[in-house]
Parts: structure tokens; sequence; C-alpha cells
């Protein structure tokens, strides 16, 4: 079997690759010439655990190659994904430009039966729209082969994108013929070996069950986040809250940690991508509004603990911060809390030292030499009068505290992840703040 899949990024990169690894022959498309060849000469365009070795395997093999030639590649294949950005337009909506172009590309250069997959998130609706750009493209060049449109939206997540494309909680694919449910479950059957359910279902389903899936996982967080706070208005301790209900099986232990926020490429454009859906056909979804609410209200929640215990002078304060990306494992930096809080930092005349151990260089980014890019943790800390957690990345949860208190100006953390223990750090003399806790030490006058 022969696939190509369009758009190189997070998703295609990782889809490619792992269709490879179970012995397909895969080409990844991209119309970027320098990613592609970058991954010519083994330089990935992302950080994601374990992906470069097998990216390295899999074109050693000659299973895995990469392109920018998108007629060549659809020439040949069985299966033409398409995994490009559906980035949000001004309006919330996704914005389908990319995805439209790259089904007007297969319409004009395939040459056979092919089974044409939107793997990008897209509102109900989309694989409709991609049928028509395929038929028009054709009957263009007066071409009369037939093709499948199918929905297969992608449910990895970055940090653990190979073991969750491998090991699949579920496939999702939304399909409108036999024979596309034939080459669907053909392609992703090496995946399916430990039990793991392929659930075929329509179209628009398939479509929306991507959108309902982040919208759930948004809504616990925001829920998580919203509970959090009254818990340290009521000095409740949202950790001991969260243990208590995640034990009822029906509500479970994952994904009900409070913090600063979602962030990512994806939560916060899927969830505003679904209110426009709704709203454009006249219906509110009221609780993903509030969800929207509580997040962006969320990211702010850690700038203000640091004002309050600075009683509001941060002028010529420097800041030590420790994680930049928007989760652990990733150099994702999109809609990332840190840069929310670090904007604010800076705006208030503050100077701001990172360390992340893989997003330094996407900061810099959006960040530039705003702020100082610190080679370790402990170097970021130096001379700082506080330090802010900002992402849970491994390395940062059992730090010497004895050398994290001689190098800050000031024995003070803001944990905005909670993977402190207040009383232990209290012990040690720090002011200590976290998310959901009430602050038990005396806050300077
Ligand atoms: N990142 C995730 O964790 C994740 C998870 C599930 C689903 N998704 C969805 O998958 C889609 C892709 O997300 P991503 O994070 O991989 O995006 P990305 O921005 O990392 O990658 C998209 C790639 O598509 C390329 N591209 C754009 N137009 C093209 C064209 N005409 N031809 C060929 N290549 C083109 C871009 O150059 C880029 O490399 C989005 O719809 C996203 O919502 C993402």
């Amino acid at each position: 079997m022969k696939i190509a899949v369009v758009g190189t990024g997070y998703v295609g990169l990782v889809t490619g690759t792992c269709f490879a690894e179970v012995g397909i022959e895969v080409t990844c498309i991209d119309i970027d010439q320098k990613k592609i060849d970058n991954l010519h000469k083994g330089i990935l365009p992302i950080y994601e655990p374990g992906l470069e070795e097998m990216v390295s395997r899999n074109v050693s093999a000659g299973r895995l190659n990469f392109s920018t030639n998108l007629a060549e590649a659809i020439k040949e294949c069985d299966v033409a994904f398409i995994a490009v950005g559906t980035p949000p337009g001004e309006d919330g909506s996704a914005d389908l430009k990319y995805v439209l172009a790259v089904a007007r590309g297969i319409g004009e250069n395939m040459n056979d039966y092919c089974v044409v997959v939107t793997k990008s998130t897209v509102p109900v609706g989309t694989a409709a729209k991609v049928h028509k750009e395929l038929k028009d493209a054709l009957a263009k060049r007066g071409a009369n082969i037939e093709f499948d449109v199918a929905s297969n939206p992608e449910f990895l997540k970055e940090g653990a994108a190979i073991d969750d494309f491998l090991k699949p909680d579920r496939i999702v694919v939304g399909i409108s013929s036999e024979r596309a449910e034939e080459v669907m479950s053909r392609l992703y059957k090496p995946f399916l070996l430990n039990g793991h359910p392929i659930i075929f279902m329509d179209i628009p389903s398939a479509e929306m069950t991507k959108y309902a899936a982040n919208s759930m996982l948004a809504t616990k967080i925001s829920f998580m986040n919203d509970i959090a706070n009254l818990c340290e208005i009521m000095g409740a301790d949202v950790n001991m809250v969260r243990k208590g209900i995640g034990s009822d099986v029906r509500i479970g232990h994952r994904f009900i940690y409070p913090g600063i926020g979602y962030g990512g490429s994806c939560f916060p454009k899927d969830v505003k991508a679904l209110i426009k859906t709704a709203s454009e056909n006249g219906y509110e979804m009221q609780v993903l509004k509030a969800v929207e609410n509580v997040n962006d209200a969320q990211k702010e929640v850690l700038f203000d603990k640091v004002s309050k215990h600075f009683g509001g002078e941060l002028s010529g304060k420097k800041f030590a911060v420790w994680g930049l990306s928007f989760k652990p494992k990733t150099d994702d930096m999109r809609e990332a809390p840190s840069l929310v809080i670090i904007e604010k930092l800076l705006a208030e005349g503050s100077t701001v030292s990172a360390y992340d151990p893989v997003a330094m260089e996407e900061a810099r980014h959006s960040l530039g030499d705003r702020i100082t890019y610190a080679k370790d943790p402990f170097e970021a800390l130096v001379d700082a009068d506080a330090l802010l957690v900002v992402t849970e990345w491994p390395e940062f949860r059992s730090p010497s505290f004895e050398v994290v208190g001689k190098l800050l100006k000031d024995k003070v953390i803001f944990d905005g992840r909670n993977i402190y223990d207040p009383a232990e750090l209290r012990e040690i003399g720090f002011a200590y703040h976290c998310i959901g806790v009430k602050t038990a030490h005396k806050e300077p006058a």
C-alpha cells in the first residue's frame, strides 16, 4: 500500500512516520521547501520524543520519503491524507483554505482510485467541500476517476504522539462507501492487533467527534480551574478536592488538574471553531463560551498573584520563568500561557530570565530578545526576585530548594502547576503561591 500525507507538521510527520513504521510506503508532502530540505538532512521541524530516531529508521529503510512534489506523490497513492493546518480565521471559524487547496491539488493530479482523507481538524461539512473540490478539479481535466472522501480525525497528544498513534485508544473513521471502509480497515489493521477499536461512522459524526472530544477536555480543565479559584477564596485545598472527586470512576483522575489555563494549537482554536459553527447554525454553545472565558481569565491568574505579592510594584524586578511550552515534552508555543504571563510582566517593566528544555528556540519567534534565555534552570534564578513555574517539565519537579533559595534574591515561588508541596516549602522558608490553595504565609504589607 502507498500513501501520501500532505502537510508535514506535528500531525502529518507523526502520521506518515508511524504508517512507515508498520511497513507502508509513505511520502510526506509539504509546501515549505526548507522543512523538506531539513528533513532530507535528518533535521526535524518539531520536537517530539522518539520521533527523530523513528524517522531516520524508516528513511533508511526506504519506506519514508519527503517531497514538495504533490503531483508525483498523488499519482501513485492509494490513500491521500490531508494534514495541513486549520488555523482560526478572524471570526474564530476554522480557516479551510489550506485543506481545500490540497484537495484541489489532489484532484488535479490523481490518476487512479484513491481515498482522500481529512486528518486535519475540520468542521462538519468539510468533507463535502473537499469532495466538491476534487470533483471540480477532475471535471476540469475531463477525467473520470473514482474516489472516496473519508474523515479520520487525529487524537494524538503532543509529547506522547508516537505512542498515541501506534497504540490508539480508538480510531475514528467517517466513510460513505464500503470501498473506503475496506481500504481504511486494511490501512489501520496493524494498529488494531491489541484490540484497539476502529469506529466507523458517517462523515459528519466523525468530523464532530474531534471537536466534541477537545471541547470536553477543555471543559474539564476550565471547570477545575473555576473550582480551584473558589477553593482559594473559601479556604479549601483544590489538590485534596481533586483527589476526592477523581476517585469517582464517573469523573476519573485525568484532566482535572488545576493550572494556568489550556493552550496549544488545538483546544483554543477548536473550542472557538465549535462555538462559531454552532452560532452560524442558530445555536448557542453556552457551556463552551464559559469554558473559553474561564480559560482566558486563568491565563492571568499567576501574574495577578505576582502583582499582589509585590504590591503592584513590578518595575525593575527580575523574574525567573521555568517552562515556556504550553505543556511538557513539546516545543509547541502556540497559545502558551507563558506568553500571556511574560508579556504582562514585561509590560510592567520587569525583566524575565526563562529556561525551557526544548522550547526556547520556538519562544524566540514571539519573544525575541525581550527576555533572556538561561542555559539551565538554575542560571535563570540568579538574582531573580521570584521563580514562576509555568510548565511542569519533569526536571522541575524536585530541584534542590537549598540552591533555589540561595540563587533567588527572595525565597518566593509562584507555582502555576501545583508541583510542589506547600507545607514543605513553607517549612524551609519559602513564600509559596500555587493554584487553588489559599496562601498560608503572611503577605508583605
Ligand atoms: N498538533 C496537534 O497536536 C494536533 C492533534 C490533532 C489534530 N490536529 C489538527 O491537525 C491539523 C494539522 O495540525 P499541525 O499541528 O500538524 O499543524 P502544523 O502547522 O504543525 O503543520 C501543518 C503543515 O502543513 C503545511 N502546509 C500548509 N499548506 C500546505 C499545502 N497546500 N500543501 C502542503 N503542505 C501544506 C505547512 O507548511 C505545515 O508544515 C490541524 O487541523 C490541527 O487542528 C493537531
